[in-house]
This record gives C-alpha cells, structure tokens and sequence, in this order.
C-alpha cells in the first residue's frame, strides 16, 4: 500500500551551496512515496492534487528545513555527558573507558532506543556513530537504529593495546576482525540502505599497526565506511609519535596503514601540518569538525578557513560525550562562535550562517558522497526534513511571527542560535515521521 502523502508549511530553507541559503516565506514541500514531490509556496503546493489527501503539519509561524547531518558520535557515552577533565586522555581513561566497557548488550538493548529518539528529537536524520568494543551491543545498537527509521552508519569499536584494561577477548586481533566481519555481513547496507557500516579501529593511541591495516583491507573488501579520530590533543599527538616513530606524523600512521580514502572519516582534524592536510585532500578523506568537544576537552580550535580553502571534505559533528549535547543546531553555534574566539588571537575568516548551515546538511551529505538524494529540499530527493516551530525561538507576541520580507539570511541566525529540541516540531527520515513533539 503506498503511504499517504504528508505536506510540510513553513518557511522553506536549505542552503544548496556553501555560499548562500534559500528560502520560500509561507512555503511547503509535500512528500510522496518517501521523496519531495514538490517544493513551493504554500499557495502553490496545496494546489497540487495530492495535497488534498495528504497529511498537512505545521503552519505558517514553522519552518521546514532538511534533516541535520551529524558526522562523528558515540552512543555510549551519551549518559556521560559533561564530565570535565583537564584534556583527552585522562577524560577517556577516567570516564569513557569504563562506561564503554559496561555498555553490553543487555545496556544497549535498554539506552539505544532512548538514544535514537533523541537524535531523531534534536532534528537530526543521519548519524555516524561509535558502539562500544562487545559484538552484540554494536548489534543492539543497530537493531535500535532500524527501529527507529532513522539513518545510520555505526561501527563496533576497534582497539588491541591502551584501552578499557584488562584483556579481553574483544581486544585480540583476529577475535576483532571476526566480530567486525559478522557486524557488516548483518548489517552493511541493512534497512534498504538506511544503515551502514563503519570499520572503527579507535585511534592510533589504541591500535597496533597490524589492527589497523586488517581493518582497512576488511573495510575495503566490503565496500564499507572507516571512522577514526586524528589530531585532536597535543599529548595524543604526541603519544602517536613514540608510538609510531617509523612515521613522520599522525596522519601518514593513517595513510601507512591503508586507511585514508573518501570513505574515511576523521574525526577532529584539530593541529594538522599543511602537509597532513595535502594527505587528507588527495586521499579524498573526511573531516568530522566536532567544535562542542574541541572547547569541551580543550583540545583547540580547528582552523576552518584553512580547511575550506584546502578544499578537504567536511561535515559537523556532536561528538557526544566530547561535546555535551546532540542538537546540530547547538554545534552549528559552537562553530561559529569557535571561529570568533579564535579570530581575536588569529586573523582568520569568520564563516557565515548559510556556510555552517550547509556544512550540516548538504556540505555533509556532499562530504559522504550522498548530495544527490540527501541534503536539500529539492524536489526528487529522499525525504529528510525537519519541523520547526518558531515561536519556541522567536521571542515575539506578534502573529504571523515572520514579517512577510523574511530572508533566509535573516531566519538563519535565530535557528542556528537558539533552535534544540523543544523547538523540532516533527523530524522525518526517509518520508516517515521518526519523532513527533508531544
Ligand atoms: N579519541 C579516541 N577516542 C575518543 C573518544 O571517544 N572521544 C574523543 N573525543 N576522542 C577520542
Ligand atoms: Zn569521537
């Protein structure tokens, strides 16, 4: 039976380039069969003969923008959000280590449902996550992801040296690839493509040379994703380069071992050298700009005039627990502000709204080669939007909230420094509503 049809009215934005965004005042889009039918004014969309039966939402004190993109999160950690530490190392051995470590099936099955929801209640319609290192809790993880509708490319955690503590069987090398290799037969490509899998060896700190080479050939025989973190705190950095003295930096650890490509995502990228990031551009590799954590952990502040004039793919990222919250909007925010407080210590460019608005939806999609059916509201795309109700972000009395002359350069700012989750209307992935504001 094909689905009803559901109609979305609001101010349409989304921002196609990084250059500017674009806006309908009093617009709609109407979603058939899981894709745009159709983007227009609301005038012009409740017109069309679909309309009539379709399931409207929203109104004209909404605005309807495409699903958020996060590129880099850990569904474990999330319970421990906002446990401060001095910087990286000692946060992962105190905090995240040993809640990884307790994150088993039986804890899976009971959070990642919760942990779905509030992605999906924070807007956000595609994940790239970390499980835990245990088999069967990556496999609760994913199962809770197709449940929930949403899009999600997750991998079981990867590490043989400097990790949860004691030896476990999870640790050793060949028990690891064996478990990864069952993960992505189950569940590469699983939900009609909704889920994907990512090879996951943690970071250089906590893998041999031979775990990471072994993870890239299996990523490479099938065809899947590879997540890993690079360059995020000095101490790491260093740690790496005792590690891994062959080597004459962190990134070239990563390219040794077969690990860069388009299918790679990085996160952090915080301290690159030019030639790490000349390595990250012709490998065609991805950064995950995760600015919450990077001031959470005090790691830095990545340079993103540098990374945009160098033409290296990105998207922005949670990086829950590293960053305290999984609204986008709060990232987004956290970008702009990073680059402020980084342009008072160093002449640098300060990216515009619609740039950091882009770099979560199409400049994200684009980064994971997925700008053809994700990113925008173009008409043919996969359905992926969300709700926003204004007045939760407009502090006004005034109805209608918006002054018919509203641009998208105007509308903008508001989301990006005040929407969250008390504000995401309706979220739907794929055309199906995956949250719904009680
Ligand atoms: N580097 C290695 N593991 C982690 C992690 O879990 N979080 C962050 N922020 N950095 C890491
Ligand atoms: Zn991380």
């Amino acid at each position: 039976m094909t689905p009803r049809p559901i109609a979305l009215r609001g101010f349409v934005l989304d921002a196609p380039t990084r250059h500017a965004a674009r806006g309908i005042p009093d617009g709609a889009i109407l979603i058939e069969n899981g894709r745009i039918a159709a983007r227009g004014t609301f005038s012009e969309i409740s017109k069309l003969p679909a309309a009539a039966d379709a399931e409207w939402l929203g109104g004209p004190d909404c605005a309807v923008v495409p699903g958020l993109i996060d590129i880099h999160a850990h569904i474990p950690q999330y319970p421990f959000v906002a446990r401060i530490e001095e910087s990286l190392l000692p946060w992962l051995k105190r905090y995240i280590f040993p809640a990884e470590k307790n994150f088993r099936a039986a804890e899976a099955r009971a959070f990642a449902p919760f942990f779905f929801e509030s992605l999906a209640c924070n807007g956000t319609t595609l994940a790239v996550l970390y499980a835990a290192i245990h088999e069967d809790s990556a496999h609760e993880c994913f199962a809770a992801a197709e449940a929930s509708g949403i899009r999600a490319i997750i991998g079981k955690v990867m590490m043989d040296r400097h990790s949860y503590g004691d030896l476990e069987p999870d640790k050793i090398l060949p028990v690891s690839i064996e478990q990864t290799r069952r993960l992505i037969q189950r569940w590469h490509g699983a939900a009609g493509g909704r889920l994907e899998y990512a090879v996951s060896p943690r970071f250089a700190v906590s893998c041999s040379a031979e775990m990471m080479r072994a993870a890239a050939d299996l990523a490479r025989e099938h065809g899947t994703w590879v997540q890993t973190h690079l360059s995020e705190n000095h101490l790491e950095i260093e740690t790496v380069r005792a590690l891994f003295p062959e080597f004459p930096d962190y990134t070239s650890v990563y390219e040794g071992c077969g690990l860069l490509g388009p299918k790679t995502i990085l996160g952090h990228c915080i301290h690159l050298s030019p030639a790490e990031r000349a390595k990250l551009r012709a490998s065609g590799s991805i950064i995950a700009h995760c600015p919450t954590s990077n001031l959470f952990l005090r790691s830095g502040t990545m340079p993103w005039d540098t990374i945009v004039e160098d033409g290296i793919p990105f998207g922005l990222a949670s990086d829950v627990a590293g960053g305290p919250e999984l609204s986008m909007w709060r990232v987004m925010r956290s970008a702009l502000e990073s680059q402020i407080a980084r342009s008072f210590s160093t002449p640098c460019r300060i990216p515009f709204p619609a740039e950091i608005f882009h770099q979560s939806t199409q400049g994200a999609a684009e980064a994971l080669g997925k700008g053809g059916q994700l990113g925008t509201l173009d008409p043919g795309k996969e359905a992926d939007a969300v709700l926003i109700d204004l007045s939760e972000i407009i502090p006004s009395v005034e109805k209608p909230l918006l002054d018919p002359a509203t641009t998208a350069e105007d509308l903008l700012p508001l989301l990006i420094h005040r929407a969250g989750p008390k504000s995401t209307l309706a979220t739907l992935a794929a055309g199906k509503k995956i949250h719904l504001r009680k």
